[in-house]
């Protein structure tokens, strides 16, 4: 049984996720890590996401591990190192081309195949597994998701002010809203929960509520 969880950055949707996923007994696949792997792939190779050709060519060369709770790239654990803010404005540079988002679409759907999944990211729902059981779109007011960031930076030790995780969350927001590809957006069939003003505990009781009412109904 797969379960999608899609949401903007900061809304809290990967604390849900994890949380879920733990409770249910389920796998749990972090869409965005792999977003970010492929951007630090181009990072440490000097390539700039807008040249599509040259990203190809990476794509063909590039060995991805998602273990779980890890994220190896070329044999290297990269798990903090892609958390990093810089990573994150180039993965979402990287999201909007066609050819990443094919790729890593169909490392997805091969992973999550014949497993119970919770997989999490910005279009689990709409575009890579319509067809799941159990559809979230998790959101939070901006100012709410931007000052969760900001205390997670902080916490890494990043030096950075909350109006700037306010402005690069916005850029973050803009693009993934705006793409061709795969937009952000709630699949018509998504449970919408708005995390403002809920409790990381409060979210995934919520959640699990539903799926347990989801997979009944299948049955
Ligand atoms: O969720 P996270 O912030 O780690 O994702 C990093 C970036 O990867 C996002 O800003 C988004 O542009 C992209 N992404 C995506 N589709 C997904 C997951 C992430 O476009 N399924």
């Amino acid at each position: 049984m797969i379960v999608t969880i899609d949401g903007p950055a900061g809304s809290g949707k990967s604390t849900a996720a994890r949380g879920l996923a733990a409770r249910l007994g389920f796998d749990y696949l972090d869409t965005g890590a792999m977003f970010r792997a492929v951007a630090l792939a181009l990072l440490n190779r000097g390539i700039d996401p807008a040249n599509h050709v040259a990203v190809e060519a990476v794509l063909d060369e590039l060995l991805l591990d998602m273990p779980p709770g890890r994220v190896v790239l070329d044999g290297r654990d990269v798990t903090a190192a892609i958390r990093a803010a810089a990573v994150a404005q180039t993965a979402s540079k990287v999201a909007v081309v066609p050819v990443v988002r094919r790729f890593l679409a169909a490392e997805q759907r091969r992973i999550a195949e014949g497993r119970d999944i919770v997989c999490e990211g910005r279009d689990q729902g709409t575009a890579v597994f319509p067809d799941a059981a159990c559809k979230f779109f998790v959101t939070a007011d901006p100012r709410a998701r931007a000052a969760r960031r900001f205390r997670e930076l902080l916490d890494k030790g990043e030096s950075v002010t909350l109006e700037e995780v306010l402005a690069s969350q916005h850029e973050r927001d803009t693009r993934d809203t705006e793409r061709e590809d795969a937009p952000l957006r709630a699949a018509a069939d998504a449970v919408v929960i708005d995390t403002t003003d809920l409790s990381a505990d409060d979210v995934v009781a919520r959640l699990e509520e539903i799926v347990r009412r989801c997979a009944t109904a299948r049955l």
